[in-house]
């Protein structure tokens, strides 16, 4: 992890920030999110794939938003890419470049599509039928035209856990290819006053470290877009293939440069839009995960800690599957360091286990750390994508804090909530 140092007291820093000093400031659980490694990340794609390929790149937002996350995401020159009315709102909220801003989703609702028109978004990423029917109908009340992108189903099964493929045909997103579907959105948005075809977009799964799975996703798109050449005689502009792109959890994941994914991706459409006689398309992608997944650590306090002999010892800690659901849900596997015991070398076998009152609720199973103590600080790496955003109030518990760390200086980006908070919308 290039954000992660021991300092002269033998503590785990963050972005040269020591971790304990974090826990006491701001209490635990706590996220914090590293400033420099995040705008690393950013500039790696502005290299390798927005400057080298004149490519695009769109922040898929889901895994990790607030104001200040826009705020960096837009000096660095990236797009959004929004899945609901709440994000779409948290970007206009700081006056996001709206034209850098494309808008996903299987069932935006009329209020959402509406507020995204109002806003003037760059792109509106269509999913069904139901909703090239919702867009017509507001268009036409507003008597506006949007620039589009048709979201197909490339009918290929991403390597990653089930409820995170989106790519394989039984799914609910976009339009089938084998069946017509999708010819026959492009049809309907053509013969359409209001929406004008900009690109084909799909997106396969998420946690990928195979790139073979974008160079076959390129060709389904590139055959598609030939189809829509012969058939309509139109010439689509870009081509969208994406987020997804895999990160650093545990042993069993390698670290990647985003150039392993994008060199591939680019060749493959240069190579086959000519030999299909296409116009070279702008590429876009859309990671989340790889940019602030491997940022993003969460600081925790042992608490309880109970050992039943010859079978497991519990550490417990003071968050769990609120702040971060991605064990229980996923079978998600993390790595994690006791910010206080760097250095110390002798380990043991232990379970960390959340505070929710579920079984389930368990954060690390079966891990090597030093023998520890109630009150040390337990840090868990590459929490960065898809926790603070899917965090819940499960057993009422207050979301923790957001601290952003950049290279020896710390601020609070978002607050802890409060019970006040837990109880503010009951009445
Ligand atoms: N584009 C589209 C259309 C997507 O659906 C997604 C993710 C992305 C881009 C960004 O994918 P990424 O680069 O972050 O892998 N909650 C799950 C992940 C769900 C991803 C949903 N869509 C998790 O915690 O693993």
């Amino acid at each position: 992890y290039n954000s992660l140092a021991i300092n002269e007291k033998g503590n785990l820093t963050i972005s040269n920030v020591d971790a304990v000093k974090l826990a006491k400031n701001y209490g635990t659980p706590l996220y914090v999110v590293d400033e420099v490694e995040i705008i690393r990340r950013c500039r790696e794609i502005k290299q390798n794939h927005m400057d080298k390929y004149s490519g695009r790149a769109v922040y898929a937002s889901k895994a990790f938003l607030n104001k200040e996350m826009c705020r960096i995401i837009n000096r660095e020159g990236l797009g959004l890419d929004v899945v609901s009315g709440g994000e779409l709102y948290t970007a206009k909220s700081v006056d996001f470049p709206m034209d850098r801003v494309i808008f996903h989703g299987n069932n935006k609702s009329l209020s959402e599509l509406e507020m995204a028109i109002d806003f003037g978004v760059g792109r509106i990423v269509i999913d069904n039928f139901f909703e090239i029917e919702n867009l017509n109908k507001i268009l036409n009340h507003k008597n506006k035209t949007i620039d589009i992108q048709i979201r197909v189903n490339p009918g290929i099964d991403g390597h990653t856990h089930d409820y995170i493929k989106t790519g394989q045909v039984d799914s609910k997103f976009g339009f089938t290819l084998y069946d017509g579907a999708a010819l026959n959105a492009v049809k309907n948005v053509l013969e359409s006053p209001f929406l004008n075809l900009k690109g084909i977009h799909a997106h396969i799964g998420s946690q990928l470290h195979q790139k073979d799975i974008y160079i076959t996703e390129v060709k389904v798109l590139a055959e598609f877009i030939k189809n829509i050449k012969d058939e309509f005689n139109y010439e689509i502009d870009e081509i969208n293939v994406g987020g997804g792109f895999g990160i650093f959890y545990t042993e069993d994941d390698s670290r990647k440069l985003i150039n392993y994914f994008t060199d591939d991706i680019n060749l493959t459409v240069i190579k086959e839009f000519s030999r299909l006689n296409l116009k070279r398309p702008v590429v876009i992608i859309e990671p989340g995960r790889w940019i602030v997944g491997e940022a993003g650590f969460t600081i925790y306090t042992i608490g309880a800690i109970k050992e039943i002999p010859n079978i497991r010892k519990y550490i417990s800690i003071d968050g769990g599957m609120a702040d971060n659901p991605r064990p229980p849900l996923y079978g998600a596997k993390y790595l994690a360091l006791i910010a206080n015991k760097i250095t110390q070398l002798e380990e043991e076998l232990v379970t960390i286990s959340g505070k929710c009152c579920e079984s389930g609720d368990i954060l690390i199973k079966d891990i090597m750390l030093p023998k520890v103590e109630s009150g040390d600080i337990l840090v868990v790496l590459s929490t960065g994508a898809y926790n603070y955003s899917m965090a819940s109030n499960y057993n009422r518990l207050p979301r923790p804090a957001v601290v952003l760390v950049n290279n020896g200086e710390h601020r609070l980006i978002v607050r802890r909530e409060t019970y006040e908070d837990i109880i503010r919308n009951d009445v």
